[in-house]
């Protein structure tokens, strides 16, 4: 089975996760996008939800597809989140945000009373890091943001290339409106650290570490889907 088939087979699945009446928040990626298109024919069957999308792809889909939506100022308080990863470790912490929307896909997690996440099995790591970690930064002072990033990597005992993110020879633009440095420091041994370590710096806006913040996963494999829940 190929990437596309697994992802439509863990979008499908994710849709028996939600029920009539949730306040939906709505993931970002090419997973996310399989679970948006396996939840719209749903929709229109009846399935009534209200969508809170994490970024303005996302939101374009849905209007797209007819699912309704809000905004996280119209409904703050989520019953659930579906959204993809880069990669998940084995105590369902993620690296997050190799589609740019980082910041608000944390902002809705962390408003979601349970994050569900849905991958396909490339993504199940055993230690994060080989996916450069998307860092969200401020564009005032980002060349002083990234030695203070590669400062905080060298006292946690990381190094490797921190490379400002371009959509051809322009630098990507967030939907904050803001840049992103992806970090490619290999292996993360203290992801907590880490996180500490970024959020200390005034430039970093958001990291793409997701703590403590997936309750279940949905794995799409070869063999069917694997169902991991956190304790
Ligand atoms: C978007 O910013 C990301 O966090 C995505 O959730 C993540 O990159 C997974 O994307 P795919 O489902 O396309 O692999």
């Amino acid at each position: 089975m190929n990437a596309a088939s697994m992802k439509e087979r863990v979008g499908e699945a994710a849709v028996g996760h939600v029920e009539t009446g949730m306040r939906l928040g709505i993931g970002t990626g090419s997973t996310a996008e399989a679970f948006v298109r396996a939840l719209a024919p749903r929709v229109q069957d009846g399935l009534r939800i209200v969508g809170v999308p994490t970024s303005e792809r996302t939101a374009a889909l849905c209007r797209e597809l007819g699912i309704p939506l809000a905004t996280l100022e119209e409904i703050p308080e989520l019953d659930l989140v579906v959204d993809g990863a880069d990669e998940i470790d084995g105590q369902f912490r993620l690296v997050k945000g190799g589609g740019g929307a980082l910041l608000r896909e944390k902002i809705v997690a962390a408003a979601s009373a349970r994050m569900l996440v849905i991958a396909d099995a490339s993504k199940k790591v055993d230690m994060l890091g080989t996916f450069p970690l998307p860092i969200e930064v401020n564009g005032f002072g980002v060349v002083a943001t990234l030695l203070a990033i590669e400062r905080a990597g060298t006292l946690l005992g990381l190094s490797g290339d921190l490379a400002l993110r371009k959509v051809g020879e322009s630098a990507f633009i967030t939907d904050g409106g803001h840049l992103v440095i992806d970090a490619s420091f290999g292996r993360i041994p203290d992801p907590e650290a880490l996180s500490a370590a970024l959020h200390a710096i005034p430039g970093v806006v958001e990291h793409g570490l997701f703590l403590g913040l997936a309750d279940a996963v949905l794995l799409a494999g070869p063999d069917g889907i694997e169902h991991l829940q956190a304790n």
